[in-house]
């Protein structure tokens, strides 16, 4: 079995696990965007705007985001006031992280935007996201409840050229 299948095969029994859990309820306490080691290829601009803290800005992708880039994503947790890491993580070359990180879990939640999604690669070019409330019902294979630091970064070998921090507060929604 090839290695791309075994973490399809990962990711979807992760899913499935999933479904008998309860839904979650997320509260977006902060994002801070992570600069290039040189330069940053991929910037997001993004704020946490409103009483309701939606994710607002844009991203502004300085060249072509295509197979040439890795994109991961790291689960931290905090623990007695540090963030320590959780067994929580991905890593995908760009396309297959997009289909299978952004377009299950996150493309829902941005309703009012241009990035496209189910597209790879995406174009360089400046995009936008207004108001993103994010639904986190998909998300039970993250759950550590309380606060959670979800680091997303884009690395081409060992190098960093961008990425964005998310912290947030997550809850068993009451049905
Ligand atoms: C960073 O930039 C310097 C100067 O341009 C260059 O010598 C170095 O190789 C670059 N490092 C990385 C990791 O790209
Ligand atoms: C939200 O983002 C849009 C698009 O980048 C921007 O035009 C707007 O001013 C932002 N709204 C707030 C409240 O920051």
């Amino acid at each position: 079995m090839s290695l791309e299948l075994q973490k399809v095969l990962l990711v979807l029994s992760i899913a499935h696990s999933a479904l008998v859990r309860a839904a979650l309820e997320c509260r977006l306490e902060s994002l801070s965007k992570i600069d290039g080691d040189n330069e940053t290829l991929f910037e997001f601009n993004f704020q946490v705007v409103g009483r309701e803290r939606l994710l607002n800005g844009t991203i502004n992708l300085h060249v072509d985001l295509d197979n040439n880039y890795e994109i991961s994503t790291d689960v931290s947790t905090l623990l007695n006031g540090e963030w320590e890491s959780s067994n929580i993580r991905a890593q995908y070359k760009t396309c297959m992280y997009l289909s299978i990180i952004y377009d299950n879990y996150f493309a829902v939640s941005f309703k009012d935007t241009n990035i496209p999604s189910r597209t790879c690669p995406i174009k360089k070019g400046e995009y936008y996201a207004r108001n993103v409330e994010l639904i986190a019902d998909n998300w039970a294979q993250y759950a550590k409840l309380g606060l959670v630091r979800a680091s997303i970064i884009f690395r081409k070998g060992n190098v960093v050229y961008g990425g964005l921090d998310v912290v947030l507060l997550l809850r068993q929604k009451i049905m």
